[in-house]
């Protein structure tokens, strides 16, 4: 009852004032839960994470996301490229024409965005890519985790990796500092059947963690998980092959490429099914770290993907999509807003989750 109280004080307190990097803190003196989590072996102050993508690609909005209590962010993919400037795959830097958000049927109040757009990877060349994330590095600390994220050569059947576009670009990163990668199997490699054809897109999953580990031991690697339509065991087994390359962890998992909408999809949709991944993964690797990622608009949400067994998770479309249902903190910008609704919202926030109050 008193925790119940404690709570409550602390939903209006921050319906005034503005949530920041030491809310984690006052949650454990006030109501005495620990909201740490981990991004591999690294703690952060909670499970909450900003996804890579049109959030995370300029240096004002990572000081948005970092300033609003998020326990870090995953930098908007970079396409790699060898020294000489060699980009095999150029046609990822391609700029969107669209961007728009949509409803799915059940959500009458337009309070879960799904986000459509044409567009792919970050569309800088590695020059200016590297000028921004060598900006934003300085803000990586204790208490805020950047991560950067990668897309670099995927071969087709009986095709090499390019290896020297996968090392050069993670090593001019390396020398920024930075030491947390993710491997971005974007959507859109699902309608490259020769990549993503069964034992190929196997194999990519091995090797292309273990290329990085053995150039740079000691860094952190998460290979990002691409929905295909090979079924759910076939998702475990590409787990299986990235274990097998040393890799650190998994994101489970990336949208849902539709043919039909010429396009990736997220959503609910998105959600059950890496719900259902993240359990089966987790049945046969219980320690493989996983971060979830997809169709998270809730603390219930959340605890979800944290149940299931997922030590992080990220979110893009709640933040970057049109929310029309009323948000319940006015004040502060919408990084901020979402924030509050996730661990404070009384009806289903995390923190009404952690506390099971009823
Ligand atoms: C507009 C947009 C851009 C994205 N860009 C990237 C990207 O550059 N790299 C990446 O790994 N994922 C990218 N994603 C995927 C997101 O990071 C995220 O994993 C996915 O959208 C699922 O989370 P959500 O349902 O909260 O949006 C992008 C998604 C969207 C909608």
């Amino acid at each position: 009852m008193q925790i119940e109280k404690r709570l409550k004080e602390l939903q209006e307190y921050y319906l005034e004032h503005s949530i920041d990097e030491k809310f984690p803190k006052v949650i454990k003196e006030q109501l005495g839960i620990e909201i740490n989590a981990f991004y591999g072996k690294f703690k952060i102050s909670h499970p909450v994470l900003v996804a890579p993508g049109q959030l995370t690609r300029e240096k004002q909005q990572i000081e948005r996301i970092k300033n609003s209590g998020y326990a870090g962010c995953v930098l908007k993919s970079v396409v790699g490229e060898d020294e000489k400037g060699n980009c095999s795959m150029i046609r990822y830097r391609k700029s969107m024409t669209f961007l728009k958000t949509v409803y799915e049927d059940f959500d009458k109040e337009g309070a879960f965005p799904v986000i459509l757009w044409n567009g792919r990877a970050d569309v800088r060349n590695l020059k200016n890519y590297f000028e921004f994330a060598k900006e934003v590095f300085s803000m990586n600390n204790n208490n805020f985790l950047i991560v950067s994220s990668v897309l670099s050569h995927f071969p087709e059947k009986n095709q090499e990796i390019k290896k020297d576009e996968w090392i050069y670009t993670t090593k001019k990163l390396y020398e920024i500092g930075y030491r947390f990668f993710e491997i971005d199997f974007c959507p859109g490699l699902k309608i490259e059947k020769e990549i993503t054809e069964k034992e190929n897109i196997l194999r990519i999953y091995r090797e292309i963690p273990q290329i990085l580990k053995d150039a740079f031991p000691e860094i952190v690697v998460f290979p990002k998980l691409i929905n295909l339509d090979y079924g759910i065991d076939f998702q475990v087994k590409m787990v299986e092959e990235a274990i097998k390359g040393r890799a650190d962890g998994i994101v489970i998992g990336n949208r849902i490429f539709k043919e039909e909408i010429n396009g990736a999809w997220g959503g609910k949709e998105l959600r059950e099914r890496n719900l259902k991944v993240i359990k089966e993964v987790k049945k046969s690797y219980p320690k493989f770290s996983i971060s979830g990622t997809g169709g998270i608009y809730t603390g219930e949400h959340i605890y979800q993907y944290l149940k299931s067994g997922a030590d992080s998770v990220q979110i893009l479309s709640y933040i970057l999509g049109k929310v029309k249902k009323p948000f319940l903190k006015q004040k502060g910008d919408k990084f901020e807003k979402v924030i509050y609704e996730l661990f404070f919202n009384p009806v289903d926030g995390l923190l009404k989750c952690y506390l099971a109050i009823t």
